[in-house]
């Protein structure tokens, strides 16, 4: 496995890919990586001929007031299990060389972005897409791995992908879960024990939600009272949304119907959770 840390690096070696045949698969990450990370590479590995991962803590989509400076780190770890899956290309750059001082450009999807994690964190997805910009611009993949964890990041930069006529795929790989149905994180080694058990709470809302649904009840607020009773009263424990929304375009819904996928997002202290659940109704 080859690991570059400068653009130019990446240039060379790009170019010289074009001669080979077939598809080049991209994995962004922004490194502690997990079993969610290894299960996307899996299906690159298993899909590409040539297999790129982003290790870039990216520093425009955390807020003023976020976990910036905290958000793990662990190179040597994350280097060690690119190699192990198989990974062809390691790019790494330092933020001073990837955003130099005049760097002024930003790239913005707008409907999709406003709600949710958008409203929650007003600049994060700006950020997002516009590292994601710069790192399809370098690598030029063809096809993309993204986790369904962060259902709404995945629609974003898909929305951006056919808004510029990027000739590449996003394939969305399934949530990857702990045996108890919490969403593997990057975040969750900061949960003390009784954090990561009230976090476990946040996927049984969303499994609730998915059998009510089942039921036959269709009435959202009524799906989603039965939700919040998960939670209990537990002061410690809050909810910053917990949504059911149409799952293209993301409006909430107030009557199920078709494909929708429901959002949660719960904060635990200074720690922010996210998951969701795509539930088809019968
Ligand atoms: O999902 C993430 O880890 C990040 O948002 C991404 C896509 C690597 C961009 O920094």
């Amino acid at each position: 496995m080859r690991v570059f840390h400068s653009v130019r690096n990446l240039h060379s070696w790009r170019t010289k890919q074009e001669l080979l045949e077939g598809p080049i698969g991209f994995v962004p990450t922004m490194g502690a990586l997990h079993d969610g990370h290894l299960s996307l590479m899996q299906r690159a590995r298993k899909q590409c001929r040539t297999v790129v991962v982003s290790v870039f803590v990216n520093p425009l989509q955390f807020g003023e007031t976020e976990d910036l400076g905290r958000y793990p780190r662990s190179f040597r770890a994350d280097r060690r299990l690119c190699r192990e899956a198989g990974v062809d290309l390691l790019f790494a750059p330092p933020p001073e060389e990837f955003y130099p001082a005049n760097f002024q450009t930003t790239v913005t999807v707008n409907r999709l972005t406003r709600r949710w994690e958008g409203e929650a964190r007003p600049t994060h997805f700006q950020g997002v897409t516009t590292v994601v910009t710069k790192l399809f611009g370098l690598v030029r993949p063809h096809l993309v791995y993204f986790g369904q964890k962060d259902y709404q990041q995945c629609l974003v930069v898909n929305q951006l992908i056919q808004d510029l006529n990027w000739d590449m795929r996003m394939i969305r790989c399934p949530t990857v879960r702990e045996s108890d149905g919490l969403a593997v994180s990057s975040r969750n080694r900061f949960l003390s024990a009784h954090q990561r058990v009230q976090a476990g709470l946040l996927s049984k809302a969303l499994r609730q939600g998915s059998d009510v649904i089942r039921t036959g009840i269709r009435n959202v607020r009524t799906i989603q009272s039965r939700m919040e009773k998960i939670f209990g009263s537990d002061p410690d424990v809050h909810l910053d949304y917990l949504a059911i929304c149409d799952s293209k375009s993301l409006e909430p819904l107030t009557q199920v119907g078709g494909t929708v996928v429901i959002l949660g997002a719960v904060r635990l202290g200074t720690i922010r959770l996210i998951d969701n659940l795509l539930v088809r109704c019968p």
